[in-house]
């Protein structure tokens, strides 16, 4: 049987092509830059041009695009070759790719110094003249959209992207919460195939992100995201205020 990894890939791999076009991925992905502009001090203290930051299943880059202008770098992970593609599709198509304060990489992070992740870093490093100065590469902030439900062991990933991190750097990952059985709604039932949680426990993962040792750990809800769920037995369309959390730590 295909592991829900391997089902997801396929899925995302299908998806990715037109990703960009549903308008409900960038209206969620517009809520989540302004919540993390909100939350995250750097943005609204003047120094966020100083961080290097992480995605976590950066997807076609929907977010990372939004934030790169903000910071000084991000690198996106993602473990379908379809998004990572579309990422890379876009970031060519820049004025100067070459100038690129982004990159993206096909990979499943389990350590800080993986070589994938490393070596993505590495290169963004070396575009802007800072090549080797800073081995093994960590980062700043770490974000994530709409992927939290689709891990396995959060605390294991928790775990990991606190190594990612420098002393004193942030998490910011946002996600729908499981506000009761209704969350389910979120995915067609097509899509529930692969999906290992439907939202994000709020007590959950606050326990987790502070039982991996992260400080100033604070989630709630940060926005909503109205969208269509699927039909009732009638046929009738119907729509569902969907909350998502903001889930953030400090190393
Ligand atoms: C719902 S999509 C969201 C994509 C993007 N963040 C956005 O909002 O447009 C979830 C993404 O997470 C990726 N993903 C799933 N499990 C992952 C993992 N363990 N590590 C990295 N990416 C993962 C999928 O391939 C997919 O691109």
């Amino acid at each position: 049987m295909a592991s829900n990894q391997e089902v997801n890939n396929a899925r995302f791999n299908q998806e990715a092509a037109r990703w960009d076009s549903d308008r409900k991925h960038a209206e969620g992905v517009n809520k989540a830059f302004d919540a993390i502009k909100r939350y995250v001090p750097a943005f609204s203290d003047g120094t966020s041009k100083n961080l290097d930051a992480l995605e976590i299943g950066c997807g076609t880059g929907l977010l990372s695009f939004q934030l790169s202008p903000h910071l000084r770098s991000i690198v996106g992970v993602d473990t379908s070759d379809g998004m990572i593609d579309a990422f890379n599709a876009k970031t060519a198509s820049l004025p100067d790719p070459a100038k690129a304060n982004l990159a993206a990489v096909n990979v499943l992070v389990q350590s800080a110094d993986d070589v994938h992740l490393q070596a993505a870093a590495a290169a963004l490093a070396l575009r802007r003249g800072d090549s080797g100065k800073d081995v093994p590469y960590r980062f700043d902030l770490v974000v994530s959209h709409l992927t939290l439900h689709h891990i396995p062991e959060l605390g294991e990933l928790l775990a990991t992207l606190k190594d990612c991190l420098r002393p004193g750097g942030m998490l910011a990952l946002t996600d729908y919460e499981d506000f009761g059985p209704e969350a389910i709604e979120f995915h067609a039932e097509t899509k529930r195939p692969g999906v290992e949680r439907h939202g994000i426990k709020k007590s959950e993962i606050e326990d987790i992100i502070d039982g991996v040792g992260f400080n100033e750990v604070v989630v709630e809800r940060a926005f909503e995201l109205r969208k269509e769920v699927e039909a009732k037995d009638d046929g009738s369309k119907r729509e569902m205020d969907f909350p998502f959390l903001i889930c953030l730590g400090k190393k």
